[in-house]
């Protein structure tokens, strides 16, 4: 690949520059961001381990100068502020959106056939908004969580079963948030169900430390992790670059998939140089089906707030 663009080069868009970077998965990495000298600084930084751990892809770094980004084939959207002190949902809400709706606009601009990847929270609504301003097919714009969700849900287990993260799979559906639906019916450690190995009680708890995956690093660091999602991120991209067609969790536009419409939401998909090749539709029970239409609900509330906010007009 030639070029792929991180808008946002604060601690998950550099993360997410390093990790492709180091991956060698393009000519070029551009980084970019609003604040004067940080995606440089950044991008130079990382530059500098090219010799030293031995890869190629060149990363620079701009201040939000999108001519640099021209005909990049893939844009990971990080850009946004955390919410602070005395800010409700809603004002970040209206912050972020205005924030990914701008930087959608220039990115396309210069970038009209790239493939989007949002990254930005509340992020299935975020990746709604990249999606109504980019105006492009849906299988091009989605978004990440569902692989940080579900590697923290197998680095629990691994934990708990003391065995190889590298041996467990897993698969979750739902928004980013409280709501999102881990599926230990479809979670195993090299094909033999999870269930075999640890008690239902046990799995529960795993399940709801997943929910608060991100809550649980909050409160540890003050702010929210970047290790994991800037690498979830660029597995993704990976993905697309080397046509891989893995099957990932992704937040992604449904229309009438699992009896939902006009939405994005996670779920399984096939990652491949179009971007989205395919939505696979799981066989859910009832009790997981009512799981998914309860985090579709919420999804679907903060939809309509930004909708009332008439940002995306
Ligand atoms: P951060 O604060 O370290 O970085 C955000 C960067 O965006 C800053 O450098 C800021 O200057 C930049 N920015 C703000 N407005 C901009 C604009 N208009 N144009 C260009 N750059 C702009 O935040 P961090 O930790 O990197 O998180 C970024 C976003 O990703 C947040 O919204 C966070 O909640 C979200 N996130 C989402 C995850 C997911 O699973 N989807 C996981 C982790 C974080
Ligand atoms: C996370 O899950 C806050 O979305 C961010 O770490």
């Amino acid at each position: 690949m030639n070029k792929i663009t991180v808008i946002g080069a604060g601690n998950v868009g550099s993360t997410v520059a390093n990790v492709v970077a180091q991956k060698d998965l393009a000519r070029e990495v551009v980084l970019l961001d609003i604040k004067e000298g940080v995606a440089e600084g950044k991008a130079l930084d990382i530059w500098q381990t090219s010799s030293i751990l031995k890869f190629g892809t060149r990363v620079t770094g701009v201040t939000n100068d999108y001519l640099a980004t021209k005909g990049s084939e893939i844009i990971v959207i990080t850009s946004g502020i955390p919410r602070k002190p005395g800010m409700s949902r809603d004002d970040l809400i209206k912050t972020n959106a205005g924030i990914v709706k701008d930087v959608t606009e220039k990115a396309i601009k210069y970038s009209p056939d790239a493939i989007v990847i949002v990254v930005s929270n509340p992020l299935d609504v975020m990746t709604y908004a990249a999606y109504k301003t980019a105006k492009k097919h849906s299988n091009k714009v989605f978004g990440m969580a569902g692989i940080l969700d579900t590697g923290r849900y197998r680095a629990f287990l691994a934990c708990a079963l003391d065995v190889s993260p590298k041996d467990i799979n897993a698969i979750l559906l739902g928004g980013h948030g409280d709501t999102m639906v881990p599926l230990p019916r479809y979670t195993t450690v090299n094909g033999i169900p999870v269930t075999e190995f640890l008690a239902e009680d046990d799995l529960n708890k795993i399940v709801e430390r997943t929910k608060k995956g991100g809550g649980e690093l909050v409160g540890l660091m003050g702010t929210s992790a970047w290790y994991a999602p800037g690498a979830a991120a660029a597995e993704m991209v990976e993905s697309i670059v080397d046509n891989d067609r893995r099957v990932f969790p992704v937040c992604a536009y449904l229309d009438g998939e699992y009896g939902l419409s006009d939405i994005y939401l996670g779920v399984p998909v096939i990652l491949g140089k179009n971007g989205i090749e395919e939505i696979i539709e799981l066989d859910l029970n009832k009790d997981e089906m009512e799981l998914l239409n309860a985090s579709a609900k919420s999804v679907k509330e903060v939809i309509s707030t930004l909708e009332k906010m008439n940002i995306l007009d």
